[in-house]
């Protein structure tokens, strides 16, 4: 990339005119004089690539080259800069992602999927081609949280960092809260408002959000980005009977995409937490994301706002954009691809807490007293034990709270000798986030 002169404007094509693409076509048309301003030069869309050429987007595109193959964007001569929203972790994205990298073309990108993927091959051929690679809006839409930590907070070793990742989880465990709703009827409901996707299962099942945690712990840690190590748990299992429990005890439950070293190992994980009330992830409600990061100097950083959306998600795209358009290309990863390292992944399973479970049970006399003896024997402690009423379906189930104690142990003993006479069903576990985590 050579030195561009301030009146030179910067060029860009744009790959898919979707929900971001439109947003961003939108953004710089409403936004240039300021950006201009910004950034040092303005910045113009050139070249665009969608799949319909005749769907109206909302926006003007006449005016605009058009490639049937996204590809061919890269090797455009009026292309000096390449923005891939598209989506998916293969296919076009992929490919165009190469081809910028092979014509040596700054490349910005919304696409956490991709990035969780085959971010160490795109970060490896960004630094050959010598072109910066930019994916603020993959993690967390308007939030500038990659900025933030690789910038922001460089000079921080990061201990830890725990994210709302998932607008549409977030939307369902708030509804569920504040309306008293079952899951399967919020989750209808979000979908009939656009909330999530008519297949919603990479949200619900927390594939989203642990492509979001892959791509941050990389940069918090300096880890090779390892999305296979991230443990996944979604919020399928959710009833509204947790919720109501979690509040009793002074809890919100939320999916929480958790990172932290342990010794030299790497513990990631995606799965629904009780969040104590006074955590500033509690205080996160509807489809908004937030990211809690523990910094050692700069002490605890939270960042919090819009996780999508067409105009959340364009700034943050934009952003990239005029950082481009300012010939900053620092590392994609926050360090040179040569200093990353592979942590090995820690066991979740193996991490101390309290745990909360719910158990089925048999609706007989006496299985309280087979389930507090089996905990026992697994060396599970109770702190707390309470036996609601039973469900609409006639569902009998037992809440517990565990003293600390690893998972593996916790979810041990319905699986135990004895345990499927008294449990009928594949516990719900999940840990409790404590106080001192954020004193
Ligand atoms: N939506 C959000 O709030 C949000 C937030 C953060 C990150 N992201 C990420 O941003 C990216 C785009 O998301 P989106 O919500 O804008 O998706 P979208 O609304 O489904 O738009 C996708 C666009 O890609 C185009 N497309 C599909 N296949 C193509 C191909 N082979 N060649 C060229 N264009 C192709 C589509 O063309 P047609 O319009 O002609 O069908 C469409 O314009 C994804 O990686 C997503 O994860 C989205």
């Amino acid at each position: 990339m050579t030195a561009a002169s301030p009146s030179t404007p910067l060029r860009v094509a744009l790959a898919g005119l979707g929900t971001v693409g439109a947003g961003v076509l939108a953004l710089l048309q409403r936004n240039l004089p300021l950006i201009a301003r910004r950034a040092g030069r303005p910045i113009i869309v050139t070249a665009v690539s969608a799949r319909d050429r005749q769907r109206d987007r909302g926006v003007a595109i006449a005016d605009l080259a058009w490639e049937d193959d996204a590809t061919a964007l890269a090797s455009r001569p009026d292309v000096d800069a390449v923005v891939e929203l598209i989506g998916g972790a293969d296919g076009p994205a992929l490919t165009l992602a190469r081809a910028a990298m092979a014509a040596a073309k700054p490349f910005v990108t919304a696409n956490k999927a991709m990035m969780a993927h085959h971010g160490l091959e795109l970060a490896t051929a960004a630094e050959q081609a010598g072109v910066p690679l930019k994916f603020e809006a993959a993690v967390a839409g308007g939030i500038p949280i990659i900025k933030g930590l690789r910038e922001g907070a460089a000079a921080n070793s990061i201990a830890a960092v725990h994210g709302i990742l998932n607008g549409t989880c977030n939307y369902i465990l708030s509804r569920m809260e504040r309306d008293a709703l079952e899951f399967s009827d919020v989750l209808a409901d979000a979908q009939a408002l656009g909330f999530a996707e008519a297949d919603p299962s990479f949200d619900i099942d927390g594939v989203d959000a642990a492509h979001k945690l892959a791509i941050l712990s990389a940069i918090a840690f300096g880890s090779k980005p390892d999305f296979a190590a991230v443990a996944i748990h979604g919020i399928r299992p959710v009833r509204l009977v947790d919720i109501h429990q979690a509040a009793a005890l002074g809890y919100r439950i939320r999916l929480v995409g958790h990172a932290e070293q342990a010794a030299a190992k790497l513990l990631q994980r995606v799965q629904p937490v009780l969040v104590p009330l006074a955590h500033p992830l509690a205080a996160v409600k509807g489809p908004l994301n937030a990211v809690v990061a523990e910094a050692d100097h700069a002490g605890r950083l939270i960042f919090m706002g819009a996780g999508a959306g067409a105009g959340p998600t364009a700034s943050a795209v934009v952003a990239d954009l005029m950082d481009v358009a300012r010939g900053e290309r620092g590392p994609a990863f926050a360090m040179p691809v040569a200093q990353l390292v592979a942590m090995a992944p820690a066991d979740p399973s193996e991490r101390q807490a309290r745990h909360y479970l719910r158990l089925r049970v048999a609706d007989r006399p006496g299985v309280l007293a087979e389930v507090a003896a089996l905990l026992r024997d697994s060396g599970v402690s109770i702190e707390r034990l309470n036996q609601p009423a039973p469900d609409a379906d006639g569902s009998v189930h037992l809440m517990i709270v565990t003293h600390l104690v690893a998972e593996w142990a916790a979810g041990a003993a319905p699986g135990a000798r004895g345990g499927r006479r008294a449990v009928l069903a594949p516990p719900l576990i999940m840990p409790i986030m404590e106080e001192e985590q954020f004193a």
